[in-house]
């Protein structure tokens, strides 16, 4: 009989202790990309053990990689030649495979990757992407599910984004570090995994000024070669710590995180009503708070700005607020999706195009309810926690995908969830 996987939490604990925060997901999926530009052996180290990691991995595999993960360090064995084609089988579970393009190309002068499919919130385009290595010279098509792109040898360029997309800049930063010639990336994502990128590649030769800025200058250079790169801290996983700690009314010490990267959001709990401290040496932030937490706005949009990864579980919080917030997004067309979920736990949430009205509560009711995301099961997780009694939140691969021993972590900050495999009614009866 099929199974399926949720997570089983009765809500009204509060989390209480320390959690340690492992490399971020978003970076370590691009670092593991970049490995492809330099022959030889690249090491990561501090990575979080999640199922995109795993794909990843396997993505570089088939392109002609050896590639180890064991606990927590990516070897990365990248042959002097490599394949150039990405699959729709391994694509199509994590849209993030596509990272993969820039730094084919540049090394190959060709890739073929499948047209990704990915996390289900809205359209995500590609044509920033493809317009931006167009620009450094390359000939991209699109043939039977497949983007292809060819350039014997890439030109620099100057790239003008129309938004400051993460995804775009670090596909044109991977295709500019080998292009011949002068590269700038205007209205350039300024995001923290930008930095950390262009901190790799700079130490693997790469000649790169502005990173962090929205104006990113690359000198190409002829060659690459492999380092050993710790990456940054999970701001996401720090922040949806952080977040949980609040709405359960309690004190979480999230070690290894740096709160310089969550200013914004960390502002937004003070502003709730939470005590948040700085640790010793840099070391992380404890988030602490005694009463009901008060209504606060929320408006996302690209770094420094709130982080839209976090907005689940911003609307979470302001559902058991005292008073109404108003949630806006300004960078996924679809984020709103899961509130439909949100709302089988009780959260009184409209929402009318960019904006959500929520009306707070103090207490939702735990029900029955389906992650359709990674960061929309996280804000379910932290909404069921708050609940009265019972939820079970489903589709948890999702989780898996971004959150390292999300369980056993809540666990040990004193939540009552456990993992449970459920035997599903069989849909040919
Ligand atoms: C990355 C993160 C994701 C985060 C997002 C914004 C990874 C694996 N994912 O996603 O968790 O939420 O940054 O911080 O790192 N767009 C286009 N055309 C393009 C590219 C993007 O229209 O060619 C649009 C997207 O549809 C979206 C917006 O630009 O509306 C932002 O996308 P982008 O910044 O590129 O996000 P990702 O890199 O996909």
């Amino acid at each position: 009989m099929p199974v399926v996987e949720l997570f089983a939490i009765v809500g009204g604990a509060r989390l209480v202790g320390e959690v340690a925060v492992s490399g971020a997901k978003n970076s370590v999926l691009k670092l593991m990309a970049a490995a492809l530009l330099a022959p030889g052996r690249t090491v990561l180290t501090g990575t979080p053990q999640i199922l995109d990691v795993a794909i990843m991995g396997e993505v570089l595999r088939r392109l002609g990689c050896g590639v180890s993960t064991e606990d927590g360090t990516v070897t990365i064995d990248c042959p002097p030649e490599l394949s150039s084609e990405a699959d729709y089988e391994l694509v199509r579970r994590m849209r993030a495979s596509i990272c993969v393009l820039g730094p084919l190309l540049a090394r190959t002068g060709e890739a073929k990757v499948a047209l990704p499919g990915g996390d289900n919130i809205g359209s995500r385009g590609l044509d920033m992407h493809i317009s931006g290595l167009t620009r450094l010279g390359a000939e991209v098509t699109s043939e039977h599910g497949y983007i292809i792109a060819r350039c014997p040898q890439l030109a620099g360029a100057t790239v003008w984004l129309d938004f400051p997309s993460v995804g775009t800049t670090e596909q044109i930063l991977m295709a500019g570090v080998l292009a011949k010639g002068t590269t700038v990336i205007d209205n350039a994502a300024r995001e923290p995994e930008i930095v950390d990128i262009c901190a790799m590649l700079s130490a693997m030769g790469a000649q790169i000024s502005g990173a962090g800025t929205s104006t990113i200058e690359i000198e190409g250079v002829e060659a690459l070669h492999p380092v050993t790169h710790r990456p940054l801290p999970d701001r996401i996983v720090a922040g949806t710590w952080a977040m949980g700690a609040v709405m359960t009314r309690g004190d979480v010490t999230v070690r290894g995180a740096n709160w310089r990267h969550l200013e914004i959001t960390l502002d937004k709990l003070v502003t709730a009503g939470a005590t948040v401290e700085p640790l010793l040496a840099d070391a992380g932030f404890r988030v602490s708070m005694d009463n009901r937490p008060r209504a606060v706005d929320v408006v996302t949009l690209p770094y420094p700005g709130f982080p839209t990864d976090l907005l689940p579980m911003a609307i979470a919080l302001a559902s058991i607020a005292d008073g109404a917030s108003m949630i806006t997004e300004n960078v996924f067309d679809s984020r709103f999706m899961f509130v439909n979920e949100l709302a089988r736990l009780g959260a009184d949430v409209r929402t009318d195009g960019h904006h959500a009205v929520v009306r707070g509560r103090p207490r939702l009711s735990g029900a029955p309810v389906r992650a359709t995301d990674i960061r929309a099961g996280a804000g379910l997780v932290l909404a069921a926690l708050c609940a009265d009694g019972r939820s079970e939140v489903s589709e948890v691969s999702h989780l898996d995908r971004g959150y390292p021993d999300f369980v056993a972590q809540l666990q040990s900050l004193g939540a009552d969830v456990e993992r449970l495999d459920v035997p599903q009614i069989d849909p040919s009866y």
